[in-house]
């Protein structure tokens, strides 16, 4: 076979550029006989070129110097892993300006400015890959964009921040505390380098958005998206949820509704123990997406780290220097946000079931008047449950299931609820979310 010998170009060697140059060193030959594409390293561009990394660069090849890539027409590719939304989106601009196919993993960046840097990069004949901005090693932007392709996508539910998952798992399985677990998950250098875009669901969100924006074909941005994060997520809940036959985690879903309407959330969320997305634990991603056609299909694997994320965008390289990319790019044409909007869902309307823990007053009637402010907010209770026992001020931990009901509803009767003198302190509200089941019947 003849091999297409392409060079590239790379800002960013930090944790996933390193991967990229290891893979690019390491399996580069057995990457050039599988797919006739023989990548190059020719610079690597970084603010620091002093520190040791534990992959050495030939002579030369680090430098401070951005020009040298940007200048240099030989290289067709350039990788922007510098990440943020800042100096990255200058970079990715002066790459497609100069006529460069650009290849990234900065989900911040494509969640925040995708619709123009497309845009720039349709106006200059050049093609944006970035597999690797969503749920690391996981190819779940290609199955999308061309395995599903016939589908109409009426779901996604997915786990897609490793560090939340981490934390959960760990809370769960080994009843860590969250600080404890989001230690452990920073030094194993799955978090953000500000973890707290992590915690937030911000991080879920920005990935949300650009598969949502692709699976459902417009320009969808971070404020359609309700997002909430692990803020006051105790143990003791995700103990009475198991009870219950619930295990929590941080959910990033896009789901269209019966009169066609999408609904964008990303939030904590109980699923039932028995699910797949149940069983995905420690920094694990994973994905089930639902298309009309094909009913439920589920992708899993690493969504963080070194080289899963590294092994994302070395397959964007050669998809690139095949060609493959451009053809899916030119066919990415968003609907633009004034014909979205109106086909969004509002949280208030999103129809769900709730988990709610009330420090109940013990003492008689208390369960007539919770269970009288739900059912005039038009919330049926599906389950309850209240162990004997002590809380402070003659107070007793009591947890209701719901059956479905708007989310204004239940928002309304938990203000209510909380003006009463029958819980003490603020109910502790967890969405229950019923995962379509597509089975063998
Ligand atoms: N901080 C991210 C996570 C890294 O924990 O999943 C991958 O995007």
């Amino acid at each position: 076979m003849n091999e297409k010998h392409v060079r590239v170009g790379l800002v960013g060697f930090g944790t996933v550029g390193t991967g990229v140059a290891k893979l690019i060193y390491e399996e580069g030959d057995a990457i050039a006989a599988k797919t006739g594409v023989r990548l190059e390293l020719a610079c690597v561009v970084d603010v620091d070129t002093q520190r040791p990394r534990p992959v050495p660069l030939p002579e030369g090849v680090l430098t401070s110097d951005l020009n040298r890539l940007i200048a240099d027409p030989g290289i067709a590719i350039g990788i922007e892993l510098v990440g943020g939304t800042g100096i990255a989106k200058d970079i990715q601009l002066q790459m497609l300006h100069a006529g460069k196919d650009v290849v990234t993993a900065n989900k911040a960046l494509l969640a925040l400015h995708g619709g123009e840097l497309y845009q720039v990069a349709h106006e200059n004949g050049r093609c944006i890959a970035f597999e690797a901005s969503c749920a690391g090693g996981i190819p779940i932007i290609g199955a999308i964009r061309s395995g599903l392709a016939a589908n109409q996508i009426t779901g996604m539910f997915g786990i897609v921040n490793g560090t939340c998952n981490y934390i959960l798992s760990s809370m769960s399985t080994k009843d860590e505390a969250f600080g404890a677990a989001l230690a452990k998950a920073q030094k194993r250098g799955y978090a953000e380098a500000d973890p707290t875009l992590d915690i937030s669901g911000g991080d879920s969100a920005h990935k949300l958005a650009i598969l949502a924006s692709i699976a459902f074909g417009g320009e969808i941005g971070l404020e359609d998206i309700f997002v909430q994060g692990l803020d006051g997520i105790a143990r003791e809940d995700i103990r009475y949820g198991r009870e219950m036959g619930y295990c929590l985690k941080l959910l990033a879903i896009a789901q269209r509704n019966a009169e066609g309407k999408i609904s964008l959330r990303v939030h904590p969320s109980f699923i039932a123990a028995d699910s797949w997305l149940a069983r995905v634990d420690g920094s694990f991603n994973a994905i089930s997406v639902f298309g009309n056609a094909v009913g439920e299909t589920f992708y899993y694997g690493r969504g963080a780290g070194m080289m899963p994320t590294a092994s994302a965008v070395v397959a964007d390289l050669i998809d690139v220097a095949l060609g493959n990319s451009r053809t899916l790019f030119e066919s990415l044409r968003l609907k633009p946000r004034e014909e979205v909007k109106p086909l969004l869902e509002k949280i208030d309307d999103c129809v769900s079931r709730f988990y709610v823990r009330v420090m109940a007053k013990d003492k008689p009637g208390v369960v007539a008047r919770y269970g009288k402010i739900l059912g005039d907010h038009a919330i049926s209770i599906s389950g309850v449950l209240q162990h004997e026992g002590d809380g402070p001020s003659n107070t007793v931990p009591v947890v209701i299931t719901t059956h479905k009901t708007q989310e204004k509803n239940m928002r309304e009767a938990l203000a209510e609820l909380t003006r009463t003198d029958v819980i003490s302190g603020k109910p502790v509200c967890i969405r229950i979310v019923d995962i379509p089941q597509d089975k063998d019947t």
